[in-house]
């Protein structure tokens, strides 16, 4: 994302992750002490470590606190956090707020199928927030498992 998408000298990026993994690295006993590492060393990597910002806390408490900040809005933003339908709703609410009119949104994990109660997985809450926001968003097409939409109001 640094290297294709902020391509702008002044373009910022603010990364929310709490590096303790999710039910899918559970399941997958992924290390997340050295995911973290990883992410760090290919910030670094790429020289821009002044373009971002990391919380290193739930997303709720993250995004809470931009808004708190009164941050900028945003011209794009990834949901791939917690898989948890409770989680993803509270995502998508919190960072549509700060979405541009004209900004794209793309959920990952639209269509995961590592868990057999939907409410573990991101479907149900993206589903439930597109419907609900319906009149301010526009489905675009993607192709593959992730949802994309676009503010339109
Ligand atoms: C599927 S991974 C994706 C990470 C990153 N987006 C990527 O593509 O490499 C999910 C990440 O969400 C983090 N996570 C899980 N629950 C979270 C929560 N409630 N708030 C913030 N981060 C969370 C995990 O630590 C993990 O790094």
């Amino acid at each position: 994302m640094l290297n294709n998408l902020l391509k702008h000298s002044d373009s910022k990026i603010v990364c929310i992750d709490t590096f303790e993994g999710g039910i899918e690295h559970v399941h997958d006993a992924i290390n997340m002490t050295h995911v973290r590492e990883i992410f760090f060393s290919n910030v670094e990597k790429t020289g821009r470590m002044d373009s971002v910002r990391v919380l290193e806390e739930r997303s709720d408490t993250g995004l809470l606190q931009l808004l708190q900040e009164n941050h900028e809005s945003f011209d794009f933003i990834y949901v791939d956090g917690s898989h948890y339908a409770t989680d993803v709703l509270a995502d998508l609410v919190l960072s549509f707020r700060m979405l541009k009119v004209g900004g794209l949104c793309i959920c990952d994990d639209y269509l995961w199928e590592g868990q057999s109660d939907p409410r573990h997985s991101p479907k149900m809450a993206i589903d439930a927030f597109t419907s609900i926001f319906s009149e301010q968003v526009q489905f675009v097409p993607v192709i593959n498992t992730q949802f994309a939409f676009k503010r339109i109001q």
